[in-house]
């Protein structure tokens, strides 16, 4: 094991070019602008173009993350893509990734976690860094969400967006980094959140199935206890972080999460307005938006928090 960090030495990200606001999806689903925003916060979210993959949004994020830092895609040794929504059952959408960037050599994975996929991508990442296997690892978050949605299902359909948002982590001997993360999974949960087909199941893709208000229980009692056990691992405590950079799911459980870890919602990243849960995709995109806009500052302490289907959830804390 090396004592390398794994520092977060660039962000992109990448959201398709249509979107459907709530006011146009009260066209084609019985809902309103009123019902969405008062739920969840949601104003509009980004739907991909026919034939636009999910391969390609991770690969324009990934490309706007190597243009913000100068980055040689060629100096990347590993690439983690986490989704829900691959291009094709094998190989990995990251295999894909890897080929249009250029790479040469290196590898490339997926990972399944679902919404806390990007949680879950990180601290592979991290591992794999401390384990000296690789030197810099490209980890993404892409999800086509609008592939899998019941557009009969009204009170799901209307949550839910396509986006992808990636980082680039790099060993470096450094106090900043990742300094600690934080894993659940509960398979017991599976009926609350899932896709009803697979591979081997139904032989198709399948549709999203949530127990919306279940979820939600879930998500308020475990997001605030994994990110407080994310930071007592780090030695830190809640008055300790500068920014939470929460799962871009519902403005409510964001701000329920925020109010039990005691920290004011002026120190919270939100997007969610403006996409919609794009599941692994929604915290690198609010890691982007926050450095973007300059609110997210080296040295700062960065806690990321998410919850999906599994139910997985889980957190990590960092020193930006
Ligand atoms: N538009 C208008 N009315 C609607 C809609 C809609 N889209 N959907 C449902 N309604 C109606 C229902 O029919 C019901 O009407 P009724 O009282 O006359 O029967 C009423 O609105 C309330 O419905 P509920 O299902 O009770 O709605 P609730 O207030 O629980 O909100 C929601 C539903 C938004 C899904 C909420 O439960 C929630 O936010 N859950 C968390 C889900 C989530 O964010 N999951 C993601 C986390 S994990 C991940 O990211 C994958």
């Amino acid at each position: 094991m090396s004592d390398m960090q794994s520092v977060v030495i660039a962000t992109g990200s990448y959201l398709p070019k249509r979107i459907v606001t709530n006011d146009e999806i009260s066209t084609f689903i019985d809902t309103s602008d009123e019902w969405i925003r008062t739920r969840s916060g949601i104003e509009a979210r980004h739907f991909a173009a026919e034939g636009e993959l999910t391969s390609d949004l991770a690969i324009a994020a990934a490309n706007d993350a190597f243009q913000s830092a100068n980055i040689d895609p060629n100096s990347i040794d590993a690439v983690i893509v986490a989704t829900a929504t691959p291009d094709e059952t094998f190989p990995s959408t990251a295999s894909k990734v890897q080929h249009a960037i250029g790479m040469k050599g290196g590898f490339a994975f997926d990972i399944s976690a679902v919404c806390a996929g990007f949680i879950y991508a990180i601290s592979n990442a991290d591992a794999l860094i401390r384990a000296g296997q690789a030197k810099r690892i490209l980890v993404i978050g892409a999800e086509t969400f609008s592939r899998i949605m019941d557009w009969e299902d009204r009170t799901t359909a209307v949550l839910f967006g396509d986006g992808a948002g990636a980082v680039i982590l790099e060993a470096q001997d450094s106090e900043r980094g990742i300094l600690s993360t934080d894993l659940h999974s509960d398979g017991s949960h599976h009926d609350l959140l899932y896709v009803d087909g697979g591979v081997s199941s139904t032989g198709t893709a399948g549709k999203l199935r949530m127990q919306g208000k279940e979820v939600f229980k879930h998500a308020v009692s475990k997001l605030a206890k994994t990110a407080e056990t994310a930071l007592e691992k780090a030695g830190l405590q809640s008055s300790d972080v500068d920014w939470i950079v929460p799962h871009q799911a519902n403005l409510r459980i964001i701000k329920a999460t925020a109010d039990k870890m005691n920290i004011p919602m002026e120190q919270v990243i939100v997007t969610v307005q403006n996409h919609g849960n794009t599941s692994a995709a929604s915290i690198p995109l609010a890691l982007d938006h926050g450095v973007k806009t300059k609110q997210i500052r080296k040295n700062q302490i960065i806690a990321i928090e998410a919850i999906g289907g599994g139910l997985v959830w889980g957190a990590a804390i960092l020193r930006w």
